[in-house]
């Protein structure tokens, strides 16, 4: 008998606020099917311009809505006998019944919509949030030109690619940078990590600082505060798919200048360099092993108070938790 190896040890999922879409790419009566979490949703957005999330499964006779389903008004129709739920799960309308049974609902997911982004909150029990969805420091979207959007399906857990960012060897080893200097500051549950690092590109050394604001397992964000050229962000969600693999959204958004021309080239150079690193760390990514207890030596300190910071957001009862030891930096 083949015994099949659990590549992490850690619980697959998180409770938070997870990115499953981009505003302008979900339009008034439109649907999505979602798959997260090791389960299916479905998201719409009706014609009153609220979004909406679902489970994706019909409490009549058990048809996915978004396997066939439609808008209607604010509701989600299903595809085979077209009883209709609105964005709080609560059938609308039986197109062929005087009354609707009481039992006629579907479990809804809070949603918030922030940034030109889509957040679905979850936790396992599958209840309301008990606190909003975090806000962007200093940020006000009115003033960056549109969002550049990539979305990439990764065979490895969110804590390692969260990992990666603390990660000061790699950035010499994969990336040709120089080991960057990581400097850390935690307030409540969240964590700023600033990172000063160079780059040897067009025969000359450019030095950066990136700043980190890792808000909970599904999002956070970099800034880059003393580079050239127009201020920029850039966004970064992951949310599990399932127990193996996650969908990773980043959101570049440049400042906009005049003339316009200066924040266009800052948006291709940053896309650019963001690709090419991220490429060069996806063949990595998706074959490496998770070690619950890595030989680590004095240059790695910051992978393990990463990992601590992770920590506190997983739920032991969702898989494995490991006993983290933290080393000195
Ligand atoms: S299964 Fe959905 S309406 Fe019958
Ligand atoms: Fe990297």
């Amino acid at each position: 008998m083949t015994v099949k190896k659990q590549r992490y040890d850690i619980p697959p999922y998180s409770e938070g606020w997870f990115q499953v879409g981009w505003s302008d790419q979900l339009a008034r009566g439109e649907l999505r099917q979602l798959n997260h979490f090791g389960r299916t949703y479905v998201l719409f957005r009706g014609m009153n311009g609220k979004a909406a999330i679902l489970d994706d499964i019909c409490p009549h006779l058990g048809a996915h809505f978004s396997e066939g389903g439609c808008v209607k008004g604010n509701s989600v129709r299903c595809p085979y006998h077209h009883w209709a739920f609105d964005g709080a799960g609560a059938c609308t309308n039986i197109p062929y019944s005087k009354s609707i049974p009481v039992k006629a609902k579907t479990r809804s997911h809070t949603v918030a919509e922030r940034y030109g982004m889509i957040f679905m909150y979850r936790n396992k029990a599958g209840t309301a949030p008990t606190y909003e969805l975090p806000s962007i420091d200093n940020f006000d979207p009115e003033d960056y030109s549109r969002p550049k959007t990539f979305e990439f399906k990764i065979n490895i857990h969110g804590q390692d690619i969260m990992e990666n960012s603390v990660d000061s060897p790699h950035f010499a080893a994969v990336h040709g940078h120089s080991m960057p200097v990581n400097t850390f500051r935690s307030e409540g549950s969240e964590l700023w990590i600033s990172q000063d690092a160079s780059v040897r590109r067009f025969g000359t050394t450019l030095k950066f600082r990136l700043e980190f604001h890792m808000i909970e397992p599904g999002f956070h964000y970099v800034h880059f505060p003393d580079m050239p050229g127009p201020p920029s962000h850039v966004f970064s969600s992951i949310v599990p798919v399932d127990e193996t693999s996650v969908i990773h959204r980043l959101t570049l958004r440049v400042k906009k200048t005049r003339p316009k021309l200066v924040s266009h080239i800052a948006r291709r150079f940053i896309m650019w360099q963001m690709m090419r690193t991220y490429h060069e760390d996806m063949q990595i990514w998706e074959t490496k092993e998770y070690l619950k207890h890595p030989v680590l030596c004095d240059g790695d300190g910051s992978i393990m108070k990463l990992r601590n910071w992770y920590r506190q957001f997983l739920d032991p009862e969702e898989g494995e938790s490991p006993k983290l030891r933290v080393l000195p930096s």
